[in-house]
This record gives C-alpha cells, sequence and structure tokens, in this order.
C-alpha cells in the first residue's frame, strides 16, 4: 500500500478507480480519481492529508499497518475539503493529542465539518516546520485555490512540493507518476480540473504563481492530491497553470444549444458549417447540452475564443439546461470571450434576449444582436444562419 517517493517520503493514498461524479453531481470524474496522502519518516514522522470520507477506515488500517500510529508526530492537513480530511475523525480517535498543522480558515472548515477540538497549530506563509536530519516543511498559504483554506508544504532538500489540489487531475492510476500515463489523458484531465474548478480563480493564481517563482525554490516533485505526482519536469505543470490563468484561448469557437424539435438544431449545424466555410483554421465544435456532459462542455468554452449558445422559446424563457449552462458558464468568470445567441421560436420568441442578457451579465462581449428564427428554418433561414456563423468567424 505504502509506496516509494523520495528518500523518506512515500505515498499512502487511496485510488478510487469507481468515482464517476465530485463535488455531489457538480463534476464528472469519467477517469475517476486519486487521494493521494504522503508519509514522511524523518527524524519525525509526519503524515500530509488524509483521503475522502468512504475510504477513511480503509486509509487508517492501511496506515496502522505500516506504522505505529502513535508514532505519527504530527498531521499537515493542506487543506479541510471532505476528500482530504475525511479520514481525519477515525484517525484522531487513535491519536488525539497529535498536532495538526494548517492554516487558521482549516480550522474553522475542520471544526466546522467534525465539530472536534482537535490540538491545531496555526501556520502561515513562511512558517517552518522542523522535521529532523536538517530537513523542514515549509508553508505557503494558497488561500481560495481553491478554498479560503488550502495551502501547500514544501519538504526542503527533497525539494517536494505537497500541492494539494493545485495541479491535479482527477485521474485514476496505478502508475502515481506524471511520465508513466498516457500524456494526452493527463493533461486533457489536467485541463478540464483547472477549467472547471480554478477558472474563477486565474488572477488569484497568477499572483500565487509569481509569488512561489520568486521564492526560488528547487522544485524536483510535485506531489499533488489528486492524479498523478509530476517528476518528470515538474514545472511543465506550472508553466501550463501560467497559461491557463492569464485569459487562456485557443483558435476554437464552440457552439452549445439546446433543442425541442430540432429547429434550434438545424441553426446550429448551419451556424458550423457557415464557422467553418468562412475561417477554415478555427476548430470549431458544437455540443447538444442535454447529449454532452456540462464540465466537459464547459472545458470547451474554456479554450474557445467565442461561444454561440443557443435555445428554443419555452414558456417565454429557454430550456432549462441551456439555463443552467448559463449560470455555469457565470461561476467560471471568464475573460476576454466573445459571444452570440441564437434560437427558434412559435410565437413569443424571448430565447435570443434571455441568451444574450445571460452572456453579458456572465462578463462575454456579444459579437451580434443574434440571430431568431421563427419556426422551423426554411432554405433561406438556413442560408442566413450560415451567413450568421461566417460573421462570427470573422468577428
Ligand atoms: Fe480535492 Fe478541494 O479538494
Amino acid at each position: 500500500m505504502k509506496k516509494h517517493i523520495k528518500n523518506n517520503v512515500y505515498w499512502v493514498g487511496k485510488v478510487d478507480w469507481e468515482l464517476r461524479d465530485f463535488h455531489g453531481y457538480e463534476y464528472s470524474t469519467h477517469k475517476g480519481s486519486t487521494y493521494n496522502a504522503y508519509l514522511i519518516q524523518e527524524e519525525k514522522t509526519v503524515l500530509i492529508d488524509t483521503v475522502w470520507l468512504p475510504f477513511a477506515e480503509e486509509f487508517v488500517e492501511n496506515l496502522a499497518g505500516e506504522i505505529d500510529l502513535r508514532d505519527i508526530d504530527y498531521i499537515v492537513i493542506n487543506h479541510g475539503e471532505v476528500d482530504h480530511s475525511g479520514a481525519l475523525p477515525i484517525l484522531m480517535e487513535h491519536i488525539p493529542d497529535t498536532p495538526i498543522y494548517c492554516t487558521a480558515n482549516a480550522v474553522k472548515s475542520l471544526q466546522g465539518q467534525y465539530h472536534k477540538d482537535w490540538n491545531f497549530r496555526v501556520v502561515k506563509t513562511g512558517d517552518k516546520l522542523d522535521i529532523g536530519n536538517g530537513k523542514e516543511l515549509v508553508f505557503v498559504e494558497m488561500a481560495m485555490l481553491h478554498w479560503p483554506d488550502s495551502m501547500a508544504a514544501y519538504l526542503t532538500k527533497d525539494n517536494i512540493l505537497f500541492s494539494n489540489d493545485a495541479f491535479g487531475q482527477h485521474y485514476a492510476t496505478e502508475k502515481l507518476y506524471n511520465d508513466l500515463v498516457d500524456q494526452c489523458e493527463l493533461f486533457a484531465e489536467a485541463m478540464k480540473y483547472y477549467a472547471n474548478i480554478l477558472t474563477p480563480f486565474s488572477a488569484i493564481l497568477r499572483k500565487k504563481l509569481d509569488e512561489i517563482t520568486a521564492l526560488n525554490l528547487p522544485i524536483d516533485i510535485i506531489a499533488t492530491s489528486h492524479g498523478v505526482i509530476w517528476r518528470d519536469n515538474p514545472l511543465q505543470i506550472v508553466e501550463k497553470y501560467a497559461q491557463w490563468a492569464n485569459d487562456y484561448q485557443e483558435n476554437q469557437i464552440t457552439v452549445v444549444y439546446d433543442t425541442m424539435w430540432n429547429g434550434t438544431k438545424m441553426l446550429a449545424e448551419r451556424i458550423v458549417e457557415g464557422i467553418g466555410l468562412a475561417d477554415p483554421d478555427v476548430t470549431v465544435r458544437s455540443y447538444n447540452l442535454s447529449k454532452s456532459d456540462v464540465n466537459d462542455v464547459i472545458t470547451e468554452v474554456f479554450r474557445s475564443k467565442a461561444v454561440v449558445i443557443g435555445s428554443p422559446t419555452i414558456n417565454n424563457g429557454i430550456l432549462h439546461s441551456v439555463a443552467g449552462f448559463l449560470h455555469m458558464v457565470k461561476q467560471m468568470k471568464f475573460k476576454k470571450k466573445k459571444a452570440a445567441a441564437f434560437g427558434c421560436y412559435g410565437w413569443s420568441g424571448e430565447s435570443v434576449k434571455i441568451i444574450n442578457e445571460s452572456l453579458q451579465d456572465a462578463g462575454l462581449e456579444l459579437l451580434n444582436e443574434g440571430f431568431r428564427q421563427l419556426w422551423n428554418p426554411d432554405l433561406d433561414a438556413q442560408e442566413a444562419a450560415v451567413e450568421f456563423g461566417k460573421a462570427i468567424a470573422r468577428a
């Protein structure tokens, strides 16, 4: 169960191959996940993070199979969310007085979730914990990356950054390291994780990356709390984060819609066609929200320079799939993205106006007034939709 990482550092986490939803049902995890916890056995024995609640007993049993739990001198909790702190209540029954090093906000988070008054030791950025053999853990607060309590811990001499959620991916693997897994899968999951979890905090992340860079710490390994450990060129994921945090976009336009009787779908197809005709170099993708995974679609929006959103009018409004998606788009606080709306209607026809308002409210720049179609598109209307797509590509 214990896997060697470097010198006296070991992985003691859990690979969750079955996980398909995270944060309730807000985030899809097609490839499972891992909850990475680490054990450092220097003169002092240190546990860094634990695992998600359903695996708490298994985690503590396994840990007790590796060491006498009473030998744990310090626990470091980088983040109080239950996927990392879930085994604390059972563990602390065995070692109730063991000090837990965490941020002040993590104390609130852990007390708020577990209602226990454990032996908390509050740390701030720059605080150090001597663990013997000339090694120290140096703490770096990572507030809002992605919770107020988040922090990272850096192990001197071994040059390991225990980054918790940052640089992670929901990606189950037994391989442990970034260089041992499929690179396409790895970076797709890393981008999806950033797009859906960290995008709202990009401005904070930019500052934090500058702050960490200024510390000039040698980093040989980035040991995240989800997915692989970055040991081969670990700074490659830091460089990716710097790109992603900087209002990232590719040469892509994404069309997102839902449809009732295929009129709005027909418009979507003609708009896609128009975009492709006007700009053969642009990547254009199209998603029916009722048939697609919303987190995957959010990732495509993250990659896009423009998004075109469509819904027919229903009950003076828009389809709930599109309304929910627009709500998610607003939450992501995307910057520097352009947008347009389209949709069919039979009589009142408010959908385009509603989508336009939502897009503006979400901080996207409208390219035009949108495309409204009364009843099903005839050949002229279909041609007009192609032209609408061309105009979007040219804009
Ligand atoms: Fe992986 Fe924010 O917990």
